[in-house]
């Protein structure tokens, strides 16, 4: 495994695309940062993160072998990695809110951005992104922002998570090359956010509804039972589950 690290940088994720569009990019190349000037979020937005406390990186993981049908696994994959490591630091009452943010006390500690690399309709690589909130404790403007030390008053040092992710990352990228589906389905839904629960979204004409969460479909649409016992598939862009 090749780790890059540096200073500072517009976007890890700006970079290892740029870079793999300049030479041949080794399976699980890691770039990590102490400050992004332009860190980027899901859906356009902005990832803002304080210097230095948090931890900031981007993976180069080569996935020729999965279909554009399943891609989503590999965005399981990642959740259930982020997941699990946290939870080896003893991060409370963790879960999964659909795509893939990663919660603690219902808050969100992680976010994830994976951006896939596509030639002739077939996935190449994906580039795939993590913020984890690691020991910051003010965040202006983010109501629904946590971090590690925020939920457990403990100082973590942040090479420590990185390794943790990227250990869990391998083992849960080993089930993706298999073919497990099954068992990241499973382990995902297990973990997600509102599962089975009477909840509120939000549709993109900001219309508010109800509906109880059923899981996801294999190419990631979340399923909501609404009413009239009729499951509705959502996009990303399509619904907001509000916290
Ligand atoms: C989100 O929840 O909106 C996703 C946030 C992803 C942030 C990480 S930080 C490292 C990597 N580089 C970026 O520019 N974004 C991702």
């Amino acid at each position: 495994m090749h780790i890059i690290k540096l200073n500072a940088i517009d976007s890890t994720n700006s970079f290892l695309r740029q870079l793999s569009t300049e030479e041949s990019v080794d399976d699980f190349t890691v770039v990590v940062t102490d400050h992004q000037t332009k860190g980027r979020g899901q859906m356009g937005t902005e990832w803002d993160s304080q210097n230095a406390t948090n931890l900031m990186f981007s993976v180069f993981k080569e996935v020729s072998n999965l279909s554009i049908g399943s891609h989503f696994y590999l965005s399981m994959a990642v959740s259930l990695a982020v997941f699990e490591a946290l939870k080896s630091f003893q991060i409370t009452n963790l879960k999964i809110k659909w795509p893939n943010d990663i919660l603690s006390e219902q808050q969100k500690l992680c976010g994830i951005l994976i951006e896939n690399v596509i030639k002739q309709n077939q996935l190449q690589s994906s580039i795939i992104g993590i913020g984890i909130n690691v020991n910051q404790i003010v965040f202006k403007n983010l109501p629904n922002a946590t971090s590690m030390k925020l939920v457990s008053g403990i100082d973590f040092v942040k090479e420590e998570v990185l390794e943790q992710v990227l250990k869990q990352m391998k083992h849960y990228f080993s089930l993706l090359e298999s073919k497990s589906y099954g068992i990241l389905k499973q382990a995902y839904e297990t973990e997600l956010f509102r599962m089975n629960r009477p909840s509120t979204f939000k549709d993109q004409y900001n219309t508010l509804f109800t509906g109880y969460i059923k899981g996801v479909s294999d190419s990631g649409h979340l399923k909501v039972l609404v009413e009239d016992d009729i499951i509705k598939l959502f996009e990303l862009k399509e619904v907001q589950l509000l916290y």
